[in-house]
């Protein structure tokens, strides 16, 4: 299955503060769960706990912590990246409809995840904003944007956004 990674970054790089998500984003919410529902998603420990401690609906939620004592209530628990991805393959092999696995964060997984990703799904905040987490730098020779939408704020949004995807130059990465 295709690795796709999903995030909203702000143009500093920023996609996190305090544990959670510095900007109101409900227009991207909402394209965020269509997008990945019926799909395994896999998500570090801290994003995990940023949720109200239940699933995100209709997904295989996947967490991955070095604790192998960690539990998380409606979630697959495991305790490596490469863990995740083989979870997410066989299982998503038997879900009707999963298209891909989406790795949703948060920073320490995007840096690891970044390099076994073919595709990049970005909301990119159109500002800077003050945070402590960052996505990794985005190397336009090994990125190549195949579509960008600009998306103006609407009611419940602090910003307006670019959703943009990219997609890996030179075909699909080899994954071990
Ligand atoms: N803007 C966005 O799109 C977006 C998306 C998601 C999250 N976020 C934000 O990002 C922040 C959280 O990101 P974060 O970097 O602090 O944490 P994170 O990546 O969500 O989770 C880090 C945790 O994952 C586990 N982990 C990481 N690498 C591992 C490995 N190789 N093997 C086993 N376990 C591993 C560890 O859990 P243990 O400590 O349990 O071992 C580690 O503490 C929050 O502010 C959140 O709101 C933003």
């Amino acid at each position: 299955m295709r690795v796709t990674i999903y995030a909203a970054v702000a143009e500093n790089g920023v996609i996190g503060r305090e544990g959670g998500l510095p900007w109101r984003l409900s227009s991207d919410m909402k394209r965020f769960k269509a997008t990945t529902m019926g799909n395994p998603i896999v998500m570090g420990r801290k994003t995990w706990e940023s949720f109200p401690r239940k699933p995100l609906p209709g997904r295989l939620n996947i967490v991955i912590s070095r604790d192998p004592a960690y539990r998380a209530e409606g979630a697959e628990v495991v305790t490596s990246l490469k863990d995740a991805l083989t979870l997410a393959t066989a299982k998503g092999r038997c879900m009707a409809g999963a298209e891909e696995i989406c790795i949703i964060g948060g920073g320490e997984i995007y840096r690891q995840a970044i390099g076994m990703a073919d595709t990049l799904k970005l909301t990119h905040v159109l500002a800077a904003i003050d945070g402590d987490t960052l996505f990794p730098v985005i190397d336009p020779d090994v990125w190549g944007v195949v579509s960008a939408e600009d998306v103006p704020a609407g009611e419940k949004d602090s910003h307006a956004t670019r959703y943009t995807v990219y997609e890996r130059r030179g075909g699909d990465v080899r994954r071990a």
